[in-house]
């Protein structure tokens, strides 16, 4: 068995799909800019820093380490910075991520996991939304992430590179142990703010409340960092088990509005969450929940904390002890 190169290894998700990787003993290798990324959330012999566009930087990866699989978790991953400078996103996300496909198909190294997002599907017309829902994004974030799944369509047809793509919805929580977790900066996720509202860290605003859903406010679906790390470990099982490509949901099937993470992070710390209503934002559907029956059926993967209580509790559990720690430490 070769060695994993985790790219974008150093951000949120990629982190915990790392430490996934050694709990179960494979052998991951990170490249990461640390541009958004955290030396501090990879064991540091494991760590390599550099622009996955970088070609030659990426032959000498190659060559050097024996690697059988690349798992692409480097994205600039903001919605409305991606509508404000196209550009810079498709330069990153796109442009970058072909220069690493290439690399990849002359090194003779054939599968690849890919993070893409619920955000390829733009507006629903279902929900929820299975992967057979048009895809049609509403911001050059979700294009640029569709493109990729495109390209990755034609390099299987003509260099028979197999991928397995996964499409998060909300990304949350943190590592149950409390040493690792989400520090985004800038941060626009829900659960991190309405967190950091609680601590006294941060003015939140709450965007619409006269949707058209139980209690007026969006509901969007969440899921745990720690069940989409052990989707990837059964997606890259999948390639290594010669499985065709596919494309899968990941979700946990249930959505839960801004008030109930509002209330629930209420009862987690026991502290009331300050926030100001704000008119909605223009291209927020009311409701985006996935379907992710795909996944269970065809990889056997089962969220582990698909409850908004231990979500929560988790992301909790870092921001007050693991990156409460650092922050003391390093200012
Ligand atoms: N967080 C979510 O809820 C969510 C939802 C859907 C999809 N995704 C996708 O999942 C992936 C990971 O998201 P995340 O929340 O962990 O983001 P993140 O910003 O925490 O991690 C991305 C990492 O990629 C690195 N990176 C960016 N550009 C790079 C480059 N050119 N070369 C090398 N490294 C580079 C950053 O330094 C960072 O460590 C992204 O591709 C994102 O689009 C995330």
């Amino acid at each position: 068995m070769g060695r994993v190169l985790v790219v974008g290894g150093a951000g949120y998700i990629g982190s915990h799909v790392v430490r996934a990787l050694i709990d179960r003993g494979d052998d991951p290798l990170v490249l990461d800019d640390l541009s958004y990324g955290h030396a501090w959330a990879v064991p540091e012999e494991r760590l390599v820093r550099g622009d996955l566009g970088d070609a030659d930087l990426l032959r000498r990866l190659f060559a050097d380490h024996d690697v059988e699989a690349v798992m692409h978790f480097a994205g600039l991953i903001v919605v409305s910075e991606s509508t404000r400078d196209p550009g810079r996103y498709y330069r990153n996300n796109v442009s970058a991520t072909l220069t690493l496909i290439e690399e990849m198909v002359k090194a003779g190294i054939d599968r690849f996991i890919f993070s893409s997002t619920a955000a390829t599907y733009g507006v629903p017309q279902q929900v929820p939304i299975p992967e057979e829902h048009p895809q049609w994004p509403i911001n050059p974030y979700g294009w640029s992430k569709l493109m990729v799944e495109r390209i990755l369509a034609d390099f299987e047809v003509a260099h028979g590179l197999r991928s397995v793509v996964f499409r998060y919805f909300n990304a949350a929580g943190a590592h149950p142990d409390g040493t690792l977790g989400e520090a985004h900066e800038p941060e626009t996720h829900l659960i991190p703010l309405v967190i950091r509202a609680a601590l006294g860290k941060g003015d939140l605003k709450v965007f619409g409340d006269d949707y058209d859903t139980p209690d007026g406010t969006c509901i969007r679906d969440y899921i745990h960092v720690s069940d989409l790390a052990d989707a990837h470990l059964l997606g890259l099982d999948r390639l290594r088990a010669s499985g065709a490509s596919a494309s899968y949901n990941l979700g946990n099937g249930a959505g839960y509005s801004n008030r109930e993470v509002i209330r629930t992070v209420e009862e987690v710390s026991g502290r009331t969450v300050p926030f100001t209503w704000a008119p909605r934002r223009p291209g927020d559907p009311g409701i985006l929940i996935g379907k992710s029956d795909r996944a269970q059926a065809e990889l056997g993967w089962k969220p582990a904390f698909p409850a908004l209580e231990d979500i929560v509790a988790t992301a909790w559990r870092w921001h007050t002890e693991g990156h409460a720690a650092r922050e003391a430490v390093l200012g």
